[in-house]
């Protein structure tokens, strides 16, 4: 699909519909006045995400709280979701400023038409393609005038590389366990580090096993799909800081002996979005040309069960001879973690080590589906990343703060650490709490942790995003990593 910014007022612009985006529930604003009669004739409230079509006069009106970021981007995305399951080849649209210096909606609605166009179809045999093939964006503004039309531009370039880095990680997070094991995604991170000119380091098996990742390799040992471990790193001239960024990638979790029950296995395909965000990441990271250096890992592993399986019982020692004691052979997330954080930290010297992993269904119980567990040492790092979320680029985040007392139930009476709590309460935080076991002293304050394990796989739509991946966290940690980059950051 071509999305083009066109310097013409709408009236000009040939297209097969203009889409409307409605703040005024009076619809009284120039731009839907003129069909206020008809709109309300047909009950047409304005809501949220609310469309409707208006075939004879080539108008689709969706409803926006607001021209803020958070809700054009939903209303939008929902608006193009209902064009593309129709008919339309073209639409039109002005790119509602809010104000003359505020370009974040035009980023907003550029991330909103790749992103409300994403549908997975690779498994469909006879798939409906959209006949949607372009978007044209007008310089006619809602209420702004004099902008700057180079702002809009680097806004728009930033939309469009923010949003495909989002459907990349979706596409990786949609793929089905069968074909796509760590091998695969050790094989599509080369493709993409070769295509985005990073530079990559895979390791096989027994250079795993060299390096004494123990913990990561149990998990690994009763899959007939061989773990990798997954380095890709993008290094610009004068990086203004360095950051490591470390994936979970269970390409599968069957839970392992300590088996799912059916109905929690289905959709554990996705226990690989740690480690596709990662990938889109570091695609969006080179294709912004960002002055922060940033090196991506994932452990991708899968999770089975076998004779040769790792057990509850067991003790395993990670990379940092740090001895842990198996109680549930599901609580693996963490497992793989521990040796990756430990890699991370030996390969790179970092500012700043974020982990993202779907690590604990305890955080989807305390937060809901649709929002990103923030856990770390550092309040201050902490906050900046829950702006980056919440304000920023509008994915939900919360703090979960970690304590002593919780620290304190992941003791083992035989080995350093327990892979479980002996709680059942306040799982996501001990999850976490496991974690930080592994991140050195110099580097506590440097850390954060981010469960999505929520909002990354969710089946059914919401807002912006499809049923299924989601993609999340690509855009929050992209939009954390700008503003390293960026002294004099653009808030779009
Ligand atoms: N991958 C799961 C966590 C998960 C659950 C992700 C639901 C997405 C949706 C993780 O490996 C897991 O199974 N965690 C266990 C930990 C428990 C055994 C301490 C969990 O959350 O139940
Ligand atoms: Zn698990
Ligand atoms: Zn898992």
């Amino acid at each position: 699909m071509k999305l083009e910014y066109v310097d013409n007022s709408l009236k000009d612009i040939k297209a097969d519909l203009e889409l409307i985006v409605v703040v005024d529930k009076n619809l009284e604003h120039r731009f839907c006045a003129k069909y206020k009669d008809i709109l309300e004739e047909m009950g047409f409230g304005a809501e949220q995400d609310e469309v409707i079509f208006l075939p004879e006069s080539k108008k689709v009106f969706v409803g926006s709280q607001s021209l803020k970021s958070k809700d054009i981007r939903p209303a939008v995305a929902t608006a193009i979701r209902a064009i593309s399951s129709k008919k339309y080849t073209s639409v039109k649209m002005a790119t509602y400023m809010s104000h003359q210096k505020c370009t974040a909606t035009v980023r907003a609605l550029v991330e909103a038409i790749n992103l409300g166009k994403y549908n997975y179809t690779r498994y469909k045999t006879e798939a409906k393609e959209s006949k949607l093939k372009r978007v044209i964006l007008s310089s006619e503004e809602y209420n702004a005038k004099d902008v700057d039309k180079d702002a809009i531009k680097r806004a728009i370039t930033k939309g469009i590389e923010t949003s495909l880095a989002v459907n990349l990680t979706r596409d990786i997070v949609n793929t089905p366990p069968d074909d796509f094991y760590p091998k695969k995604m050790a094989r599509l991170a080369k493709d993409i580090a070769k295509s985005e000119n990073l530079e990559y380091n895979i390791l096989t098996k027994t250079e795993i096993k060299a390096e004494n990742m123990g913990a990561l390799l149990a998990v690994a040992r009763a899959s007939s799909h061989a773990p990798r471990v997954i380095h890709l790193s993008y290094k610009p001239k004068n990086p203004k800081a360095v950051v490591s960024i470390i994936g979970k990638g269970l390409t599968y979790d069957s839970g392992g002996l300590s088996l799912k029950p059916s109905d929690f296995m289905v959709t554990m395909k996705s226990d690989k979005s740690g480690g596709a965000a990662v990938l889109g990441i570091m695609q969006a990271v080179s294709r912004l040309n960002l002055d922060v250096e940033v090196h991506g890992f994932i452990g991708a592993v899968e999770n089975m069960i076998g004779g040769n399986a790792y057990k509850p019982d067991d003790v395993l020692t990670a990379k940092n001879g740090t001895t842990i004691e198996v109680r549930n052979t599901d609580a693996e997330g963490r497992l793989v973690l521990a040796d990756m954080l430990c890699y991370a930290q030996e390969k790179v010297d970092a500012n700043y080590i974020i982990d993202m992993a779907t690590l604990t269904g305890a955080c989807v119980v305390g937060l809901g589906n649709y929002t990103i567990g923030v856990m770390g040492n550092n309040d201050k790092i902490i906050d900046k990343m829950l702006y980056a979320g919440n304000v920023a680029s509008s994915e939900m985040a919360a703090k979960l703060p970690f304590n002593n007392y919780l620290r304190k139930t992941l003791k083992s009476s035989i080995a350093d650490i327990c892979n479980i709590s002996n709680t059942r309460y306040g799982g996501a935080v001990t999850a976490g709490l496991f974690l930080d076991k592994f991140i050195k002293e110099e580097n506590k304050q440097k850390w954060l942790h981010l469960d999505i394990a929520g909002p990354a796989f969710v089946e059914h739509e919401w807002g912006e995003n499809p049923h299924g991946a989601s993609g999340a966290g690509v855009r929050m940690v992209t939009r954390f990593i700008e503003k390293l980059s960026d002294s004099k950051h653009e808030d779009n």
